[in-house]
């Protein structure tokens, strides 16, 4: 058979054509695609950026079951209305953990990216437990069953091995010590200085967060919302395009 009558049976036969077809496009897809699961080439390093701890991680896990993302994203623009109501803009680095990532595409309510630090735990609980309580005209669900749900952690080491494998630089003594960490974030009379040996002493807080004894979903939500924002110091940040 010569390549034109090749070409003629491959146009003529629509599975085998399809089949090509797909063939051809996944090439295209895996040389798109592949670079991208290795973070070091595609994305700056940004000092302060560390991974989720195990109780953080827990809690941005709650924010994905029960949909925060539909009403709020986590993503500040480069524009001025934004950067003058929530601080810095987002960079690529802030979220390069998030897998997958929060930005999200709807506002119903405020941009959460920087909102670590900005209120006290007490009102993150008294918030999500009655948002109207506190913003009377809110329309945010109530999560108050949040407090009354206790967990353990214990599949968050194997959730982060999960992760290490897609590239997040959790190391064998973070994954071994997850379920500890978790545990010992959310009490402050634990034995925490091997979380914070781990994590960094100055990006870790360890607090009872919903002030309620043992760990509850409320106590990682509040952590995992404490901490958003807060990990880059942009007070000495210089971004490197400004060559
Ligand atoms: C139906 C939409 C909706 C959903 C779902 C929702 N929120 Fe909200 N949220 C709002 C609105 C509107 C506001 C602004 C009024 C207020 O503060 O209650 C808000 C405010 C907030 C604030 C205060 C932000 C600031 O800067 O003042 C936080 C924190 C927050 N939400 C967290 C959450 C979390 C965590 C979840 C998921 C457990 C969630 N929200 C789910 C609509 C929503």
């Amino acid at each position: 058979m010569g390549i034109l009558d090749k070409h003629k049976f491959l146009e003529k036969n629509a599975t085998l054509l399809l089949a090509g077809s797909f063939f051809v496009v996944t090439i295209g897809g895996i040389v798109e695609i592949a670079p991208l699961f290795y973070l070091e080439n595609t994305i700056e390093d940004v000092e302060g950026m560390r991974p989720y701890t195990p109780l953080e991680l827990a809690g941005r896990d709650i924010y994905i079951r029960e949909g925060c993302y539909v009403c709020h994203s986590q993503m500040i623009r480069p524009m001025r209305d934004e950067v003058e109501r929530y601080g810095h803009y987002s960079l690529a680095a802030e979220s390069k953990y998030d897998r997958p990532f929060q930005w999200g595409s709807k506002r119903t309510g405020p941009d959460l990216a920087r909102v670590g630090g900005r209120y006290s735990d007490e009102w993150h609980v008294d918030h999500l437990t009655n948002p109207q309580s506190v913003v009377p005209e809110s329309v945010m669900p109530k999560y108050g069953f949040l407090t009354d749900r206790m967990i353990e952690g214990e599949y968050i080491s194997d959730e982060m091995g999960t992760h290490a494998l897609l590239g997040v630089p959790y190391t064998a003594e973070m994954v071994e010590n997850g379920q500890a960490d978790f545990l010992a974030q959310a009490n402050p009379d634990s034995d925490y200085d091997g979380l914070l040996e781990r994590y960094g002493e100055d990006s870790v807080s360890v607090r009872n967060f919903d002030g309620e004894p043992g760990v509850s979903e409320m106590d990682a939500l509040v952590a995992y919302l404490q901490m958003l924002g807060t990990l880059v110091d942009f007070s000495t940040f210089y971004p490197d395009d400004s060559r």
